[in-house]
C-alpha cells in the first residue's frame, strides 16, 4: 500500500498522547464531533431529495431566516454534545442562551461554540456549505454548570477550533494548536482520513474574496485597499489578485486556505461590525489561520486577542496571507486614523468595538 490510512479519531488521539495529562476526554469530545459531521454530511447530500428544503418562517436570534437544515444541524450537535458529558455547556449562533446539559455534563471540562451550518443561504443552489466549531476549557469550578465566563474567552486561549465542509467531498480540518490537519469523509466506509496534513498557507496571495455589493458603504481603508488588490486606486498593486466569492464563509476560508488568499467582511455605514460572529466564525478561523501561518485581524488588531464582551458579539473580519492583512491595517491606519483611535479608545473603557 502506498500511502498509509490514519483516521481522524486515531490521529486525534495520537496528538493527544503527546500531553501525559491527557485524559482522554479531549479524543471523546472530538469523536461525538466527528460523528455529528458524518450525519449532517449525510444529511447536506439528501438535501435535494427529501422535503428538507425550504425556509421553516422563522428567524434565528440574529434576525436572519432560518432554514430547515440550519435546525437540523443545530439540534444535532446540541443533542450529541450534551449528552456526551465532556461539555459543561454550548453556545451556538442560532440559540439565544447558553445550553447547559443533563446533570453528569457538569463534571465536563469543555465548552463547545458552534456555528452549526454556515453559509445556509447556498443550501438550495447546491453549494459548498460548512459547519463551524470552537472548544475552550472552562474557567468556571467542575461540577456545576457552565457559565458565561466559559465562554467569554479570548481566541488565543482556544483549545481545538475548526470546521466541516460539504463540497465536492466533505472534509474535516481541525487544529490544536499543533499544525493544520485535513480529512476526507470516505462516504463508503464512513470515516474521516488523513487527506491534508499540516496544510500550509501558500505564501503568496492570489485571491481577494470579498462581497463588493457593499462597496459603498466600506469606509476609505477598505475601499482603498480592495481597489488595490484589483490593481487600481490610489495604491495599486501592480498585478492584480483574483476575485472569488461563494458567499459560504466555509468555503470561501477552505479555498484561499489551499490557494492563498484573503477573505473579508468589513463593518459597513449600515453595519458598523459587519455580519460574522466573532465566537463562531471569526475566532476558530483565526485560530487556523494563525496556525496555518496566515493572520487574522478585525482591522484594528488581532481577532484572537479580542476579549469578547457577548456571546454574538459580531466583528469586521480580514484574514489570510500575514503581510496582505498587516497592508489592510495599514490602510485603515493611513485612511482611517479616526477609527483607529476609536477603537483603542473603547476598548479602554471596556465598550464593544468600534468601526
Ligand atoms: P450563516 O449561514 O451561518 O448565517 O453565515 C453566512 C455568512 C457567511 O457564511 C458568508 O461569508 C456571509 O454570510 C455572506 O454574507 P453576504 O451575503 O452579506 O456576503
Ligand atoms: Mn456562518
Ligand atoms: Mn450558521
Amino acid at each position: 500500500m502506498k500511502q498509509e490510512l490514519i483516521s481522524i479519531q486515531r490521529y486525534v488521539g495520537m496528538e493527544a498522547r503527546k500531553f501525559p495529562q491527557a485524559t482522554g476526554e479531549f479524543t471523546a469530545l472530538m469523536t461525538e464531533i466527528v460523528l455529528t459531521a458524518k450525519v449532517i454530511s449525510s444529511q447536506v447530500n439528501k438535501a435535494g431529495l427529501i422535503e428538507i428544503l425550504g425556509k421553516t418562517g422563522e428567524t434565528n436570534i440574529q434576525g436572519e431566516e432560518v432554514r430547515k437544515l440550519d435546525e437540523y444541524a443545530n439540534d444535532l450537535f446540541l443533542h450529541i454534545l450534551k449528552y456526551s458529558g465532556h461539555v459543561c455547556a454550548m453556545a451556538s449562533e442560532e440559540a439565544e442562551e447558553l445550553v447547559q446539559g443533563p446533570h453528569y455534563s457538569n463534571s465536563g471540562k469543555y465548552v463547545v461554540l458552534l456555528d452549526p451550518l454556515d453559509g445556509s443561504s447556498n443550501i438550495d443552489a447546491n453549494v459548498s456549505i460548512g459547519s463551524i466549531f470552537a472548544i475552550y476549557k472552562r474557567v468556571s469550578p467542575a461540577g456545576q454548570p457552565g457559565e458565561l465566563r466559559d465562554f467569554l474567552q479570548p481566541g488565543k486561549d482556544m483549545i481545538a477550533g475548526g470546521y466541516i465542509i460539504y463540497g465536492s467531498s466533505t472534509m474535516m480540518v481541525y487544529s490544536t494548536g499543533q499544525g493544520v490537519h485535513g480529512f476526507t469523509l470516505d462516504p463508503s466506509v464512513g470515516t474521516f482520513l488523513l487527506s491534508h496534513p499540516n496544510i500550509t498557507l501558500p505564501s503568496k496571495c492570489n485571491i481577494y474574496s470579498v462581497n463588493e455589493g457593499y462597496f459603498h458603504r466600506w469606509h476609505e481603508g477598505v475601499r482603498h485597499f480592495v481597489d488595490h488588490c484589483k490593481g487600481s486606486g490610489p495604491e495599486p498593486l501592480e498585478k492584480p489578485l483574483s476575485a472569488r466569492y461563494i458567499g459560504s464563509m466555509v468555503a470561501d476560508f477552505h479555498r484561499n486556505l489551499l490557494y492563498g488568499g484573503i477573505f473579508m467582511y468589513p463593518g459597513t455605514i449600515n453595519a458598523p461590525l459587519g455580519k460574522l460572529r466573532l465566537m463562531y466564525e471569526a475566532n476558530p478561523m483565526a485560530f487556523l489561520l494563525e496556525n496555518a501561518g496566515g493572520y487574522a485581524s478585525n482591522g484594528y488588531e488581532p481577532i484572537l486577542e479580542v476579549n469578547p464582551s457577548e456571546l454574538h458579539e459580531r466583528t469586521p473580519l480580514f484574514m489570510g496571507n500575514r503581510d496582505e492583512v498587516l497592508q489592510l491595517e495599514d490602510f485603515v491606519k493611513r485612511y482611517n486614523p479616526e477609527l483607529v483611535e476609536s477603537y483603542f479608545a473603547n476598548k479602554d473603557n471596556g465598550k464593544a468595538i468600534a468601526t
